[in-house]
């Protein structure tokens, strides 16, 4: 079964200017890695639950050809609209069953997206697509361990970002907790023996108040909100605003500072 939250075009579009590309640091990760179990050439890289496209494009530069996997046609029809390099192709298909050959494929990565798969269903697709000795990404970060910070002196803003995710808690779901837990099921049910996670790796995002508000509205959990409720979530983003200004933050272009904690489940397959 997949999970279809992400299907509306105004959620795509949502998604496209909000989300954050997944930064340098967990790419450098990532590429060392590959480079350390398997090695060059780096030919293939597929990226599942690409969504519009941001880890896509960043792996683009490293690979002789990245292909993007969803299964949300709204999703990829924006991706596909985003200037990216000519080695980048998109396709619509489920992480459990994967257009590739067998041992034909060099790394498999997930962006913020692996909770969203059956777990077993698709390690055993990256199992069969991977080369020997080539590697399985998942990334990510835990929306519970991030804090929000403004410069101009009003400091620490977390209490702001705690009471959003206390008002969209109740519309997340297993999977959610999954991705908050650092995707330790999915780590426990890889069956290559040599696997781990880096944890920890602090990533500072400068984004304007308005970014920030946009940001919240591309998580799926504000969407199944506004869902079942459209005016209270229209509600809720309001009264952000309002705490904000309360805590000294005057306009919507000022810059804000979102901390988040990386985390990068690795695994390589056997010879
Ligand atoms: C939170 S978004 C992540 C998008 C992007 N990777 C990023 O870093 O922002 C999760 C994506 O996974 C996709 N997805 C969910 N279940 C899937 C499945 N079983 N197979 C492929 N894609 C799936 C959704 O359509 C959505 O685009």
């Amino acid at each position: 079964m997949s999970f279809r939250l992400f299907e509306g075009k105004e959620h795509a579009d949502i998604y496209q200017k909000y989300r954050f590309d997944p930064p340098d640091e967990v790419k450098s990760i990532i590429l060392s890695y590959l480079d350390k179990k398997k090695g060059k050439p780096h030919v293939l890289a597929v990226d599942l639950g690409c969504g519009t496209g941001q880890n896509t494009r960043v792996l683009a530069p490293h690979f002789q050809e990245v292909v993007g996997i969803d299964v949300s046609e709204a999703q990829l029809a924006v991706a596909r609209r985003v200037p990216g390099s000519p080695n980048i192709t998109y396709r619509a298909s489920p992480a459990e069953d994967l257009p590739f050959e067998d041992g034909s494929v060099d790394l498999v990565t997930a962006a913020s997206a692996a909770h969203w798969f059956n777990a077993d269903a698709f390690l055993k697709e990256a199992e069969r697509v991977l080369k020997p000795r080539g590697c399985i990404a998942l990334l990510g970060y835990s929306t519970t361990t991030c804090e929000l910070h403004c410069n101009n002196g009003t400091g620490d803003l977390t209490e702001v970002l705690t009471e959003v995710w206390d008002c969209l808690m109740p519309y997340g779901n297993k999977q959610v907790e999954v991705s908050n837990s650092m995707l330790q099921e999915i780590l426990e049910a890889i069956r290559f023996p040599e696997k781990e996670r880096v944890e920890n790796i602090a990533v500072k995002t400068r984004l304007s108040v308005c970014d920030f508000l946009g940001y919240v509205q591309s998580f799926s959990m504000y969407q199944a909100y506004s869902k079942a409720d459209p005016e209270a979530a229209k509600t809720m983003i309001q009264r952000i605003q309002q705490r904000f200004l309360e805590m000294g933050v005057s306009s919507a272009e000022k810059e804000l500072e979102i901390w988040q904690k990386y985390f990068c489940v690795l695994a390589s397959k056997p010879e």
